[in-house]
């Protein structure tokens, strides 16, 4: 999987470039991660990507050339078979919701493009010449859409084989199996006055498996009952649910 992200600050993503999981599955191949520099694309020698709007008004506004040229570089790179699967999102707080729906159709793509938005937007023909997909992380503003980019590449990396430990930990996740997570514990058996439910050390897996199942249906009823409308559950998971 092949991430090109076009910013105005490239230096921003050497905190996912260095650390972790994502910086590991960078240096081993298994995504790659190319940054660009908008401002490498202006039509002056300034860098100028930004100007005033049309009409008067406080904020400035991306402008559409290096932008355009930014873009088109990026996708001449991209094989001529993948490129019309090849999503070219900008990130905004106007955008659709991302979810693990959305992730997953990213996931399935062969690359992506990834435009940071900044200033109070972009000039409106970046949206009607590029843009395929524009994408919101949740109902605020943040100050740039580098920590956006960084959430939707971390959310997709996750789905690339290998990239975290085994496949099973991805189809188990909250909210990818459409519940949340059961609790978890790990050693001290006894921390502070608080134990391991019993049923954790009894060494029965299918009790184990019914128990974990039944937290995680009683806790997304708790606390996100909305996704029980389209979480996969069993004829037993309803009927433990109307108890
Ligand atoms: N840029 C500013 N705010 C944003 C948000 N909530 N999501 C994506 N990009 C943004």
């Amino acid at each position: 999987m092949r991430f090109t992200v076009l910013t105005l600050f490239p230096e921003s993503f050497r905190m996912m470039e260095e650390y972790s999981v994502l910086g590991r599955a960078l240096r081993s191949g298994l995504i790659e991660l190319e940054t660009v520099d908008i401002r490498q694309f202006a039509t002056d020698r300034h860098g100028t990507a930004d100007d005033y709007q049309f009409g008067g008004g406080p904020g400035m506004v991306m402008k559409p050339e290096p932008v355009f040229a930014a873009v088109e570089s990026a996708l001449a790179r991209v094989p001529v078979e993948e490129r019309s699967a090849t999503p070219v999102a900008l990130t905004s707080p106007q955008g659709d919701n991302l979810d693990q729906n959305l992730v997953n159709e990213f996931a399935s793509a062969p690359g992506m493009i990834v435009i940071c938005g900044h200033y109070a937007g972009v000039d409106e023909r970046i949206r009607q010449g590029l843009i395929t997909h524009e994408i919101s992380i949740g109902d605020y503003v943040l100050t740039g859409g580098e920590l956006a980019a960084m959430v939707i590449i971390d959310a997709i990396s996750r789905f690339v084989p290998d990239v975290i430990g085994s496949a099973e930990n991805v189809e188990h996740d909250s909210i990818t199996s459409g519940l949340l997570q059961h609790p978890l514990y790990t050693r001290p058996a006894a921390f502070r006055g608080m134990g391991v439910p019993e049923v954790l050390t009894s060494g029965n897996h299918a009790d184990i498996e019914r128990w974990r199942r039944r937290q995680s249906l009683e806790r997304t009823l708790r606390l996100r009952p909305d996704l029980l409308d389209t979480a996969p559950l069993t004829n037993s998971d309803r009927v433990f649910l109307a108890s």
